[in-house]
């Protein structure tokens, strides 16, 4: 039921503010800002990596997960995609556990990389949407995102849900690994429990994305651009524009723009450009630069102080509130899906259905 929405995809984008607060409840304890303890099949003390595996968006939440593990508990993650772990033949260290990320819990590379790491022998955790899947079903702990049914081809809720899981665990490994001290455990906690609020104003920006939508909607080729965590939402706002507008588009670090990208600017290449003001921001400013410089046009997604001192002409700026550094993630996948949606609704695509596309791919 897609109650008042037109389709499923719109719906699922405004649960959101729900299902990460349920999500965020589920790991951590807000009355004591504290991580759960998890019955886990590992130690994450004695661990010397972590590898995460799976497919599409997903693997792009697992890409974020990686800034959070490494930056919180000193954790190395190896990070692939399903189907390329599956045939890597990669050596899987005796000290480590393996996360395989996926909101069905039956996409067939992911299960087979699930497979491989349980013929290596090391502990496995599902982070997964369906619980009575085969991915829940084979792993040794199950980590559940508590998104509700998601029908919509393309994937939000359950990717900021992933997200809230991925946050959650890696504050639970840095309080176990004593990377981060009670104070800051603290203070990431409280922070975490402010995303579904800003989740709910971030919503309220609608009618400035869609008459955006608009804009974009002429275009055929779009790039996005983030640093550190905004490049895999960088990768995750091309992903999503093109399965359902259909709209050519190509998600890259801002840093690697000059050594290939930069070449396809001109004034009918819009770039994206995800930057809050975080401590990378100056590097940010000056690929938006080297973009205005030759024709380029911006679409600036940032904060208040983001937009004070980005010093470029922008096509258009869009302003969220001024978040904590480790909810930023799943804020600025809000405008993004949205850019999606309202583009794909103006192009007349089969929004919840994109073409050549499954909900669940179980055949590799
Ligand atoms: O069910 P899964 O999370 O394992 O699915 C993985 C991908 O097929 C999925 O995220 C896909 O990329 C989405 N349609 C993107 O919106």
């Amino acid at each position: 039921d897609k109650g008042n929405r037109r389709h499923f995809m719109e719906k699922e984008i405004h649960e959101q503010p729900e299902v990460i607060s349920h999500t965020l409840a589920h790991y951590l304890d807000f009355t004591s800002d504290s991580s759960k303890p998890l019955d886990l099949p590992f130690d994450f003390a004695k661990l010397d990596r972590i590898a995460i595996s799976a497919c599409g968006t997903a693997y792009l939440s697992g890409l974020i997960g990686k800034y959070w593990f490494e930056r919180l508990a000193r954790l190395p993650v190896d990070i692939d995609i399903a189907s390329e772990f599956r045939y890597r033949e990669m050596p899987i260290s005796k000290d480590s556990a393996a996360f395989f990320i996926s909101q069905s819990g039956e996409t067939a590379d992911t299960l087979a990389s699930l497979r491989y790491c349980r013929s290596a022998g090391v502990p496995i955790g599902a982070i997964v949407n369906v619980r009575e899947s085969t991915i829940a079903r084979e792993s040794d702990v199950v980590l559940p995102t508590l998104a509700g049914p998601e029908i919509g081809v393309a994937s939000t809720k359950a990717f900021t849900c992933q997200l809230s899981v991925l946050a959650s665990l890696a504050v639970r490994a840095g309080v176990a690994r004593g990377t981060i001290s009670r104070e800051q455990e603290k203070a990431l906690v409280h922070q975490l429990s402010e995303a579904p609020r800003f989740a709910t104003q971030v919503l309220k920006l609608e009618e400035q994305i869609e008459k955006l939508a608009r804009d974009l909607s002429r275009y055929h080729h779009v790039l996005y651009l983030g640093r550190d965590t905004n490049f895999p939402l960088a990768m995750e706002g091309a992903l999503k524009l093109k399965e359902i507008s259909y709209i050519h588009a190509e998600g890259y670090a801002a840093g690697e723009l000059k050594h290939g990208p930069i070449a396809l600017i001109d004034e009918n290449m819009p770039v994206i450009v995800i930057a809050p003001h975080d401590r990378i921001f100056e590097k940010t400013v000056s690929n938006m630069q080297e973009v205005a410089a030759r024709g380029g046009k911006i679409i600036l997604i940032t904060d208040k102080k983001g937009a004070a001192l980005a010093s470029v002409k922008t096509m258009e700026t869009i302003v969220l509130p001024d978040v904590p550094e480790i909810i930023a993630p799943l804020i600025y996948a809000l405008p993004i899906q949205m850019l999606a949606y309202f583009t794909a609704v103006f192009m007349g695509t089969d929004v919840d259905q994109p073409r050549n596309l499954a909900k669940s791919v179980t055949v590799e």
